[in-house]
């Protein structure tokens, strides 16, 4: 691909669709294949020399993203936020959107997609529905960008997350993939899943036996011939594993919050824990942690999970320019 950036004279190459992604939505990890894949992460390198350099850039200028959060965000919606700002474009934040928005009087998805597309040049959604983000890019003319739908999917923190384990072991093939936590309700884990398939990797699933991973995806896995092993005790992988995700016990997907009470405290990540892992392994988490990760294990190299926060911003800069036709 030719660079998008000369980072010695900041000119902006003329715009091609070199990704592939022009005015096209982002729904599901389902349209991603290797090569997709790693068109973007060479993109998010450039990304990071970019922004490493010198900030921030005009290649969006006069572009505006419309970031519609129906659910609570931090990461997501502000990275989002930071990667429009850093190209130079600009954002109409609804990230309290079910309180201060038409919304809390009862307006469709529908009819607020239509609305902020008379505005918007793209629009980001997290939305507590599963296939919200579907019926968005239906009545969308412009690109739609899923950052969460329910317990579906999260494709934009799973490519991040891809990168994240590119990035901190040099490769994604030949790896020992571990996930723990609420892999029935956590989309991260289901979108990531999905992904991981493409490459050579073995999977291992720790989960109490109620939040074991949905059997739609498991079914996936089998499909792709991939090594896969369910187990609800995370002393079965620590020794081998070159990922540890660990995720958090999804609370506000649970009908009955006695039973999550129960499961939510199963499995917390030590220092005494980790002393057992490999030398060169990472550990990862999409956060926020309510207690799964101790604090003293933030001071351990192999602790990646805010440096993969930090990915998310140049994956999404990357994903932006890219539907925005500006890569
Ligand atoms: C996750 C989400 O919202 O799915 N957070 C994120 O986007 N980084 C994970 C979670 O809420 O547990």
């Amino acid at each position: 691909m030719n660079p998008l950036f000369n980072l010695e004279e900041l000119d902006r190459k003329t715009a091609v669709d070199t990704i592939g992604l022009t005015g096209k939505n982002i729904l599901s990890v389902d349209q991603f294949d290797t090569e997709l894949i790693s068109k973007i992460f060479d993109r998010a390198r450039e990304m990071r020399a970019m922004v490493n350099t010198v900030g921030g850039v005009d290649l969006l200028k006069g572009r505006v993203l419309a970031a519609l959060f129906y659910e609570p965000s931090t990461r997501t919606s502000s990275s989002f936020i930071a990667a429009m700002e850093r190209l130079g474009g600009s954002v109409i934040p609804i990230t309290q959107g079910v309180k201060f928005s038409s919304v809390s009087k009862g307006e469709t998805l529908a009819d607020t997609v239509r609305t902020l597309e008379q505005y918007a040049d793209a629009i980001v959604l997290r939305h507590p529905q599963v296939g919200a983000a579907n019926l968005a890019g239906d009545y969308a003319h412009i690109p739609v960008l899923n950052a969460g739908d329910g317990a579906g999917e999260h494709p934009t923190q799973a490519l991040l997350d891809l990168f994240t384990i590119r990035e901190e072991l040099g490769t994604l093939n030949g790896l020992k993939v571990a996930m723990i936590g609420d892999l029935k309700n956590g989309r991260t884990v289901h979108s990531l899943t999905k992904l991981l398939l493409h490459y050579n990797v073995s999977l291992r699933f720790v989960s109490p036996e109620i939040l074991r991973m949905p059997l739609k995806i498991m079914n996936k896995v089998i499909d792709a011939g991939v090594n896969i092993r369910e187990t609800h005790d995370v002393a079965d992988v620590i020794e081998n594993a070159d990922v540890l995700y660990v995720t958090r016990v999804q609370k506000e997907r649970f009908g009955d919050l006695a039973q999550y009470e129960e499961v939510k405290d199963h499995y917390v990540i030590t220092s005494e824990l980790i002393e057992r892992a490999k030398e060169k392994m990472i550990i990862m988490h999409p956060l926020p942690r309510v207690g799964e990760i101790h604090y003293a294990v933030d001071n351990d190299p192999r602790a990646a999970y805010f440096r993969q926060v930090k990915n998310g911003m140049y994956i999404r800069m990357a994903l932006l320019a890219a539907v925005l036709g500006e890569a």
